[in-house]
């Protein structure tokens, strides 16, 4: 059972993963309006995808654990980007945070001695460690490339092979 301190906690968490799969949903839709970013437009909404899958997995430990799982309300997320290099940046600084987030949860799992949480959370804290280092490396190759046509040409024909071949790289 889980106490009133870590589901409102894990409540915390599912607005969180939901503020992230609408903020990469808008990203999607800006990249789309963007001439010749097919790539980047479909990182972004699969990684939208990916973070509803977050907060399902959240809303499920929490019902299955004798908690009540509550559905957010939403803010509306950034909607524009001066470039494809501010969106990444916005998306690294965003899983920064929910690592942040998600350590946070950690220790009250463990303040509370509830150690099946402490356990479920370790799956969120080995996908923080891919999303970050995803996000940096995607960051860092878009600092290299800069404002160069043909780096940003391949940059979006890449990415998500990019994205794949590091999701399963092992640590
Ligand atoms: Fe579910 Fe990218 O954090």
């Amino acid at each position: 059972m889980l106490s009133k301190r870590m589901q409102d906690a894990l409540n915390g968490q599912i607005l969180i993963e939901a503020q992230s799969s609408q903020a990469y949903l808008a990203m999607g839709s800006w990249a789309e309006i963007q001439p010749g970013f097919d790539g980047v437009t479909q990182f972004f909404f699969r990684h939208s995808d990916e973070e509803r899958m977050h907060m399902l997995k959240l809303i499920h430990f929490i019902n299955e654990r004798g908690g009540f799982a509550s559905v957010p309300a939403l803010e509306q997320p950034n909607l524009s980007f001066n470039s494809i290099r501010h969106a990444f940046k916005e998306l690294l600084h965003h899983e920064i945070k929910v690592s942040e987030s998600i350590n946070g949860l950690v220790d009250i799992a463990l303040e509370e001695r509830d150690y099946a949480t402490h356990n479920f959370l370790q799956w969120y804290v080995a996908e923080q460690i891919e999303e970050e280092r995803l996000a940096r490396v995607l960051n860092d190759k878009l600092e290299m490339i800069g404002d160069d046509k043909g780096g940003l040409y391949l940059f979006d024909r890449d990415i998500l092979q990019v994205g794949m071949a590091d999701k399963s790289t092992p640590q």
